[in-house]
């Protein structure tokens, strides 16, 4: 299964070429599902607030503050994801600003790993990624969204340095391919 926080195109990105090699299904909110549904993609369609029980395990879908749009036109908005597998749970924040109703997540779900983008400009910077961890206090926070461009430099370093200090917590920085075992 392929999930999707936001129309943007480097997230959804080749969602319809990768679903169709691979047959996966991808859960999206309901007016990215219409148009990846017109392209002949299979999804699986919810919304903010929404929880999905799969073999697998379980998927719910948080907000983020962030936009939600193609060159074709706005597909609702951006959202975040809770992935709960055999008991470990996963918060992937999407692009995002900080928000104070992060603290409703970690108050319903007790969080392994979190990732946060850190790049600033488009989404929440080092600083703020830093207070999102206070409000999530995942175990491990890894941090994405950062230095693919010029637009977005951060030093992931920092940002660990940060989160160990003020929240004492763990922090992995990945390169692509990477894995973390928690
Ligand atoms: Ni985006």
């Amino acid at each position: 299964m392929i999930l999707v926080t936001h129309a943007h195109d480097d997230h959804l990105g080749d969602t319809v070429e990768i679903a169709k090699r691979t047959g996966a299904k991808v859960l999206v909110t309901s007016e990215i599902a219409d148009y990846l549904s017109a392209k002949g993609v299979e999804v699986e369609e919810g919304h903010i607030g929404g929880t999905f029980e799969f073999p697998f395990g379980i998927v719910k879908i948080f907000p983020a503050v962030h936009g939600s749009s193609t060159k074709e036109g706005t597909l609702g908005i951006a959202c975040s994801f809770i992935i709960k597998i055999d008991g470990s749970v996963l918060y992937h924040a999407g692009d995002t600003a900080l928000f104070g109703d992060m603290r409703l997540i970690s108050e319903e779900f007790d969080i392994d790993v979190a990732m946060l983008p850190i790049g600033g400009r488009y989404t929440m910077g080092v600083d703020d990624a830093v207070r999102a961890e206070k409000f999530l206090m995942a175990r491990t926070v890894i941090p994405m969204h950062y230095n693919t461009w010029e637009g977005i430099v951060a030093d992931p370093r920092d940002f660990c340095r940060k989160v160990k200090e003020t929240v004492g917590k763990g922090c992995a920085v990945l390169g692509p391919g990477e894995t973390l075992e928690v």
